[in-house]
């Protein structure tokens, strides 16, 4: 895996004004996951789109923007999924988005109506980063640029990638585990661990475990670390669709089969809080030990916050999806207004990233350029550096609530 970072990190000092590139917002068409079926609701801004002229401007100025989120049954998506459309309608874009319930069948199809409904620019976080040949083929072929958003698609039709540093979310976990512990100085202690991966079809998913694998392994080497189970390879620990049940129900068979008999578990290296949530209801309900299981997550998901001021979770690597939608909204205008895109875009995002032309590829050989924001570690210590974002508010009882 190739982890060579060439770019610039830049910390940008300014804060930039997005210009609305075009006129008033308009309409979006937006596809919801039901028990059912798809349910296709459209929303009109009457005040935008009650003349042909006005609506015809803006489809002039702005252009037809296609968002393709993958599901709405992972909290962090339907944020993701609003931010986006929020900040492309305030640019003067007109939006269709829609959510594909997991399945990648249907997201081809969301795609290829977005491509049919004449979209100018397409952002898609993939189900499946190699299920979507046949849609990104049509991308290309109809010439309509693609961002991935923060999953990588294997496909040479993606023009460009914005993410989160994947590897160091990974590496932040791992590291935080060895400073928790203090494994430097551990001398002849050994601490017991367990690993829970997330969707091997999530091409993000085996980054988050190298990266954090890659800090804990020598300590696994040394023996400071042990996983009893013996279950370390990403294949066995991985989780299908980052599914809690699954999670729960796999952390369910390694207590019983590992720990019933009085074994001490110390640590579980989730990598996310999905995941991470399954194997928290797991350790309070199947774990006998009286310590305190240090377990990892990602997202900063409502739930899992939660469970961080009970301590029930140590922590989560937060990822700003807002700043990630400002991000895609900067860079697709970039692409359609034909400038050059490079690392000297960064200043106009006003959100620190780096710019990153090595790491990723969307098939041998072939360097996606990628914009990469900066995670976060949150604990119990620093839940007001999330109020501090204005996405989450914080109640009486210490409890962290999203905005949206
Ligand atoms: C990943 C994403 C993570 C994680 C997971 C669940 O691709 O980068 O934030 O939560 O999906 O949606």
């Amino acid at each position: 895996m190739k982890r060579k970072v060439l770019g610039v990190l830049l910390s940008v000092a300014m804060v930039a004004t997005l210009v609305a590139g075009c006129g008033s917002s308009s309409s979006s068409t937006t596809s919801t996951d039901t028990a059912a079926d798809t349910e296709e609701t459209t929303t009109d801004d009457a005040a935008a789109a009650d003349t042909a002229d006005e609506s015809a401007d803006t489809a002039a100025a702005g252009g037809k923007i296609g968002i393709s989120m993958p599901t709405q049954s992972l909290e962090r998506w339907n944020r993701d999924g609003a931010y986006l459309d929020e900040q492309f309608q305030a640019a003067g874009y007109e939006t269709v988005l829609t959510y594909s319930d997991n399945d990648s069948a249907r997201q081809v199809n969301d795609i290829q109506n977005m491509l049919a409904d004449g979209v100018d620019l397409l952002i898609v976080a993939a189900i499946d980063g190699e299920a979507l040949n046949t849609a990104m083929n049509e991308a290309a072929d109809a010439g309509v640029p693609v961002i991935a958003y923060d999953r990588l698609i294997l496909n040479d039709a993606v023009s460009y990638y914005v993410s989160f540093d994947n590897y160091s979310v990974g590496t932040l976990q791992g590291q935080f585990i060895v400073d928790t512990l203090d494994l430097e100085n551990a001398g002849d202690k050994v601490y017991n661990m367990e690993i829970t991966a997330g969707d091997p079809a999530d091409n993000n998913a085996p980054y988050f475990y190298q990266g954090a694998m890659d800090v804990l392994q020598p300590y696994i080497d040394a023996g400071t670390l042990n996983v009893v189970s013996g279950q370390t390879d990403f294949d066995t620990v991985a989780t299908a669709q980052w599914s809690t049940d699954t999670a729960l129900e796999r952390a369910q068979n390694i207590l019983s089969s590992y720990y019933a008999d009085g074994t001490q578990l110390d640590v579980w290296l989730c990598s996310n809080d999905s995941t991470a949530l399954g194997v928290s209801q797991a350790v309070t309900s199947d774990y006998a030990g009286s310590n305190t299981v240090l377990i990892t997550g990602q997202d900063g998901d409502e739930a899992n916050l939660k469970n961080i001021v009970d301590g029930i979770q140590t922590m989560t690597v937060y990822k700003n999806v807002s700043n990630e939608s400002v991000v895609t909204l900067g860079l697709a205008q970039a692409i359609l207004n034909g400038d050059t895109i490079d690392e000297s875009l960064i200043p106009s995002f006003g959100i620190e990233c780096s710019y990153d032309v090595e790491s990723y590829e969307t098939s041998e050989g072939n360097p996606c350029p990628s914009f990469l924001l900066v995670p976060n570690v949150i604990t119990k210590d620093n839940l007001q550096d999330l109020v501090d974002t204005g996405l989450y508010t914080m109640g009486e009882d210490g409890y962290l609530s999203a905005v949206q």
